[in-house]
Order: structure tokens, then C-alpha cells, then sequence
């Protein structure tokens, strides 16, 4: 019995993964996983996990530092499972039908803002690592650079299909990321890879930026944009500090994100 749900459960993930290169070191760190039961909220501890969850998607909870230690597990089903599959293909689903339905001024002034990581790109085979455990250890971040500079990063599902509709529609594309400038090559080369080709501007976090938090960052930026002209029909993030704040857009899409949390 278990062995056949360790096997549906590998199945899965290896179905819904597009990249072939990282699929080994998640695949190894699944089998620390050992699937228990179902994946919906059980009570542990006196945590319900879901509720713990839902209260973090909806913004409820702020500022938490880490997962909470008996959802590392609840937490590693959820984005590895076909559950966080469907609730990013939702998302994408509500933001293609709205751009669709959206009359554009046709001066290439119109555009949408993606955040990059767990947005465009996920982060999920760095995540999903046992000396990462989803969250629930704390950020390390010459690790997370580390992995970064890989470049490896594998498209957030529906995000790409999102992203082509929202390109053949005319509207531009900018990406807007809490990322080091340092970074801007491998982050192009990897946006390139995961199948976000062509975009209008990718604006990275420059060294002035970097005492600043993420909200006023992304406030700062935006009003730029605003400021030289462009309207933003909508702006996609994982974490609230990526849809709040100035200029936020006509429209926001929130996709999920329970592995961290970024004010
Ligand atoms: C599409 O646009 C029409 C007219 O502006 C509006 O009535 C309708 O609610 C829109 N549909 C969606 C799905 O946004
Ligand atoms: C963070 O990761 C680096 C690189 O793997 C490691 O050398 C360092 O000890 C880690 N720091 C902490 C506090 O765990």
C-alpha cells in the first residue's frame, strides 16, 4: 500500500516536471518525504496544517519566519503533489481570461508585471532539498545565491502559458524581481530556458535598493513605470509585498506560495 502511493506519488512529480536535470536530487529528497496519509489539513500537534496554509495565502499571518516545524512534511506534499499544480493553473486560467476580455490601447504602453521567483520561476528543486525542508529550516543565503547561480530554476506551472497569451495579446511583459542585479545574466539565460523569451524590461534590485524592503521596492519601481507612461492591466506575484503597496495595477493575481515569506 505504501509502497504503490511512494510510486503514484514519484509518478507525479515526475509528470509535472519539465526540466530534466534537477529531477534526481528532488527525486532523492522525496524519499525523505515518506508519504503519510492524505494531504489535506490532519491535525498535528495541535498545527492544522491547512488552515495554517489558507491563513498564510490570505495574508492572515505576516511576517512568519519559517514553516512551522510539523507542516514541513504537510507543506512538501502540498508543492510536490498535483494540489499546488492546480492552484497555479487556476490563477494562470483567471489572468488569461481576464487579459483576453481587455480592450488595449495598442502603443505598446500596456503591460503586466511578473514577479520571477515562485511566480515565473520556481525555486521548488532548492526547496524541496533535505537541508532546506520546504521552509522549515531557516534561509541560509549564500545557499539560496548558490543555487541562483546555478540558473536552473524550472518554469511555476501555468506561468509560461500565462505568459505566451499575455505576449500574443500585445501587452509587454516586465519582470520585476527582489533579485541582485548580479544576477541579471544567469537570471536571463534562465528565463530564457523556462520559455519566457522575450520580455520589456527586467528590473532587478540594484545595490541602492538593497537596505529597502521588498513593498517599497516594488511601490518605487511601479510608480516609475506608471510615471514614464505604462499602465499596468495586471501584476502577478506569490507574496503579498508583490501585489500591495503603489500602483499595484487594475488587476492582481496571487499565486501560491506557503514556503516563505517576504514583507
Ligand atoms: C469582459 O468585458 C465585459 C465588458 O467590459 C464585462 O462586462 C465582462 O464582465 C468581462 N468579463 C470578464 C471575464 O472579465
Ligand atoms: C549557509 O550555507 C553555506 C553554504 O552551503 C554554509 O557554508 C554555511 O555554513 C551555512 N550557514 C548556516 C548558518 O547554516
Amino acid at each position: 500500500m505504501r509502497l504503490a502511493a511512494v510510486l503514484l506519488f514519484l509518478a507525479t512529480a515526475f509528470a509535472t516536471c519539465q526540466a530534466d536535470g534537477y529531477i534526481e536530487q528532488v527525486t532523492q529528497d522525496i524519499h525523505l518525504l515518506r508519504p503519510r496519509m492524505g494531504a489535506a489539513g490532519y491535525l498535528l500537534q495541535g498545527v492544522n496544517c491547512l488552515s495554517w496554509r489558507l491563513a498564510v495565502e490570505t495574508n492572515n499571518i505576516r511576517n512568519w519566519k519559517l514553516v512551522p516545524e510539523n507542516c514541513e512534511q504537510y507543506v512538501g506534499h502540498y508543492m510536490l503533489g498535483k494540489q499546488y499544480r492546480k492552484d497555479c493553473e487556476i490563477v494562470a486560467n483567471t489572468a488569461i481570461e481576464y487579459a483576453k476580455n481587455l480592450t488595449l490601447s495598442g502603443d505598446g504602453k500596456d503591460i503586466w508585471i511578473f514577479d520571477i521567483d515562485e511566480t515565473t520561476l520556481s525555486n521548488l528543486p532548492y526547496y524541496a532539498r533535505s537541508d532546506v525542508l520546504f521552509g522549515a529550516l531557516p534561509y541560509n543565503n549564500t545557499k539560496f545565491d548558490e543555487w541562483v547561480a546555478e540558473g536552473r530554476a524550472p518554469p511555476v506551472p501555468g506561468s509560461v502559458r500565462l505568459y505566451r497569451t499575455l505576449v500574443s495579446l500585445g501587452i509587454k511583459i516586465v519582470f520585476l524581481s527582489g533579485t541582485a542585479e548580479r544576477f541579471r545574466e544567469i537570471r536571463t539565460s534562465n528565463l530564457k530556458e523556462a520559455g519566457y523569451y522575450i520580455w520589456e524590461k527586467l528590473i532587478l534590485k540594484g545595490e541602492a535598493d538593497q537596505g529597502t524592503s521588498a513593498l517599497v521596492y516594488k511601490s518605487k519601481r511601479r510608480t516609475e513605470l506608471v510615471n514614464s507612461g505604462y499602465r499596468i492591466l495586471g501584476n502577478m506575484g506569490d507574496q503579498w509585498s508583490d501585489i500591495l503597496g503603489d500602483n499595484s495595477g487594475d488587476r492582481t493575481f496571487k499565486v501560491p506560495d506557503p514556503m516563505y515569506y517576504i514583507g
